[in-house]
This record gives C-alpha cells, sequence and structure tokens, in this order.
C-alpha cells in the first residue's frame, strides 16, 4: 500500500509539472515555425528597383534627328538608376526590418514620341539625313543651257540694263538656260546668296518671293491661319484649304495618306530653328536646309513640309522622294496650287539641298502655269516679272 501511494504521488507530482511546462513547449514551437516562415518569406526590399520600375520611352529609339536631343535645363524625369543603386538580393534574410523602397521615379509626362506633328515641333525641317553640300552644277536635270550665241533679247524678261549682267552671269554658269539665267539676275542671285538682300513689298501675296535674298519684314504674320484638318499646324486658310482637298484626292485615288510635319512657323521661330541647327551642324550646313529668320517661306503660312501617314513619318526626310504619295504630288500638285519648292539638282539655283518634303502654295493659275511651262524652281518663274513688280 505505502509503495502504491508512492507511486501515485510521484505520477501526480509529474502531472503537475506538464501541465505548467507545456505552454512554454507551445510557444517555443509556434516560434520556431514563425522563424522558419519569415526565413521562407519574398521580402518586397530585396526585389530590384529597376524590375520595379515601368518600361520607359526609348530615346534611343525615338525617330527624332540624329544626334540625340541636348538636355534642357529640367532635369531628366526619369534619370536611370546607377549600378550602385539597385539593390542587390541578400544571399541571406535581413532579420532587420525591410528598408523603404526608395520612392520610384515617375515616368515621363509624355509617352514615346510618335509620328504626329506636335512632337516633332523641335525638329522641324532638320532633314534626317543632315545637311548637304552646294556645288554649283555641270548640268541640270531638264534643261538645255543656253547656247554661246543666244539672243538674250528674244526673252521675254530682258532688261536693256542688266545686259552685262546677263552676260557675265551665264558665262560663271553655263549649265543654265537663258530663261533661267535672266530670271535669276532679275531677282539679283548673281550677287551670292544673302550678297543683295531686299525686302518683301507684297508678303501676303500668293506670288510672294521669299528666299535668300528677299526677306519678310519681322513683323510680318499672315492673316487666317488655321490648323490644318488632322494635324495641329496653321496654315492660311487658302493653303489649308487646298492642302486638305489635295490629300483628300490622293487618299480617294491611291488610298494613301499624308501629313503635315510642319507649316507656319513665325519670324522668331525661324530664328531660333536656324540657331539650333547652326549650332549642331555649323552654319554653313544648317544654311543648306534651314532659312535664316525672316528668309523662310513658312513665315507666309503658304507652306507645308509634308511627309506619308504610313510608314509613319514625323519627320523631312529624303526618304519621302521614294514614296508613292510623292511621285503623285509631282503630278497632281499643281491643280490643287502647290508646287515642289526646292527641287532635286537645282540646289545652287535655290540655295537649300532638295527637299520632297517641302511644298509651297502659289494659286492653282500659277501653279498649272508653272507645271506646264517647264520651270522647275519658282526663281525661274517670278524671275520673268521685272523685279519692280515683284519686289520693290
Ligand atoms: N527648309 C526651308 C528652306 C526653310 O527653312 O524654310
Ligand atoms: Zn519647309
Amino acid at each position: 500500500m505505502g509503495k502504491f501511494v508512492t507511486v501515485f504521488s510521484v505520477v501526480l507530482l509529474l502531472m503537475l509539472i506538464a501541465a505548467v511546462v507545456y505552454p512554454g513547449i507551445n510557444d517555443m514551437v509556434a516560434r520556431g515555425q514563425e522563424e522558419a516562415r519569415y526565413a521562407a518569406a519574398p521580402r518586397a526590399s530585396v526585389t530590384p528597383a529597376a524590375q520595379n520600375t515601368p518600361d520607359r520611352p526609348s530615346r534611343v529609339s525615338a525617330p527624332v534627328f540624329s544626334p540625340a536631343p541636348k538636355p534642357t535645363a529640367s532635369p531628366a524625369p526619369t534619370a536611370p538608376p546607377t549600378p550602385t543603386q539597385i539593390p542587390t538580393p541578400a544571399p541571406t534574410p535581413s532579420p532587420t526590418p525591410a528598408p523603404t523602397p526608395p520612392p520610384e521615379p515617375s515616368p515621363p509626362p509624355t509617352p514615346m514620341p510618335t509620328a504626329t506633328d506636335r512632337e516633332f515641333a523641335e525638329a522641324d525641317e532638320a532633314p534626317q539625313e543632315g545637311g548637304a553640300v552646294i556645288d554649283k552644277p555641270s548640268a541640270l536635270p531638264g534643261m538645255t543651257p543656253a547656247a554661246p550665241d543666244e539672243d538674250l533679247t528674244l526673252q521675254k524678261h530682258y532688261i536693256e540694263e542688266n545686259l552685262d549682267r546677263y552676260l557675265s552671269f551665264m558665262a560663271a554658269n553655263t549649265a543654265y538656260s537663258a530663261r533661267l539665267a535672266v530670271s535669276l539676275v532679275n531677282l539679283n542671285a548673281d550677287y551670292g546668296f544673302y550678297e543683295a538682300i531686299s525686302t518683301v513689298a507684297n508678303p501676303s501675296d500668293l506670288l510672294a518671293l521669299c528666299n535668300k535674298n528677299h526677306q519678310l519684314p519681322e513683323d510680318y504674320a499672315p492673316e487666317g491661319l488655321r490648323a490644318v484638318k488632322g494635324a495641329s499646324r496653321l496654315m492660311r486658310g487658302d493653303a489649308a484649304a487646298a492642302y486638305e482637298s489635295m490629300s483628300a484626292a490622293l487618299k480617294e485615288e491611291t488610298g494613301l495618306g499624308l501629313v503635315v510635319v510642319s507649316a507656319y512657323r513665325d519670324f522668331k521661330y525661324q530664328d531660333n530653328l536656324f540657331k539650333k541647327y547652326s549650332k549642331r551642324d555649323g552654319a554653313a550646313v544648317a544654311d543648306t536646309y534651314s532659312a535664316r529668320a525672316g528668309h523662310s517661306e513658312h513665315q507666309t503660312g503658304l507652306t507645308a513640309d509634308i511627309g506619308q501617314k504610313s510608314p509613319s513619318s514625323g519627320m523631312t526626310s529624303l526618304k519621302f522622294q521614294n514614296t508613292p504619295q510623292y511621285e503623285w504630288l509631282l503630278e497632281n500638285a499643281h491643280k490643287y496650287g502647290y508646287i515642289l519648292r526646292y527641287p532635286k539638282g537645282y540646289e545652287a539655283v535655290t540655295g537649300y539641298m532638295f527637299e520632297p518634303w517641302h511644298w509651297r502654295f502659289i494659286g492653282v493659275g500659277d501653279a498649272t502655269a508653272m507645271y506646264e511651262g517647264g520651270y522647275t524652281t519658282f526663281e525661274e518663274y517670278i524671275g520673268e516679272f521685272t523685279p519692280g513688280e515683284v519686289n520693290e
């Protein structure tokens, strides 16, 4: 009996001890499980920040002219993180609380540039291919040079007092026809580009000549500017309406579309543009594709820089000459009053590289007269008016 009592007492004691110790064991087990879960859990803090960054527009693939756009004064909206800024995943979990991830840089305010007019505002008329060298040509496409004994008095725009100038100009430019040479001298082209500048007296006239020797007044702004349909660029109402008819006709006949890459540009805008391009390429190269302030016919509101709609075209490019749209324009633009202003092979006449994109509205009557009369440049056509009639 005494032995039974002893055994019973021992069992009772063990039960009491178990009741006290068991919760502690439970806690230990729970803590162990929790630590194991913590060790296995992914850490937000160890995810590389770059992986969380939304895709950024790639400026490299953006169709802006090269070299890459110069940095502006404002800070880059999304400075790419340097390698040291990218936290690398720790091989073992850190027992310390996860650090707060640095705030994500906000994405750029504008999406990746697409071929719309507005986004290429800063690239107005910088040809994708860069500038060109303008040499004196040995021959002009489609032009018969003046004969050595050509009778200049037969030219309807012959001016007696200019005879000596005609002769020396023709001696220096043997590729020119008599008609072209006489026109150019009548417009003072024999003095050289930017060497004999007169102010355009009739800037709102459809036949206003604006070139390197004929400058628009600084304060001239055309009346009746409006946005061209389907584009944000402005043109004079008459030129815009003609462009829209032309574009619609092209669409109807071929199913192909056009876009206006650039149109009206005021004096100040052109001034900034030319300075910008001069800084980039040097003034001599910029002079081959960009007009100095007051010398751009974009200031008249009568000019459109045109590209094809597909593949999307947001820049002025020589590639436009290889499109069916360009071929169509060559044959049909005059019916809507437009002329190609800087044709291929006539760079020394116009002072600018071939610009297949640059079309000028002069009205249906004169554009058709140019087309039918075989006038390749506006200078050749307008020089047939005496200088007094065109400019004063
Ligand atoms: N690209 C033409 C010449 C202009 O700047 O007006
Ligand atoms: Zn242009």
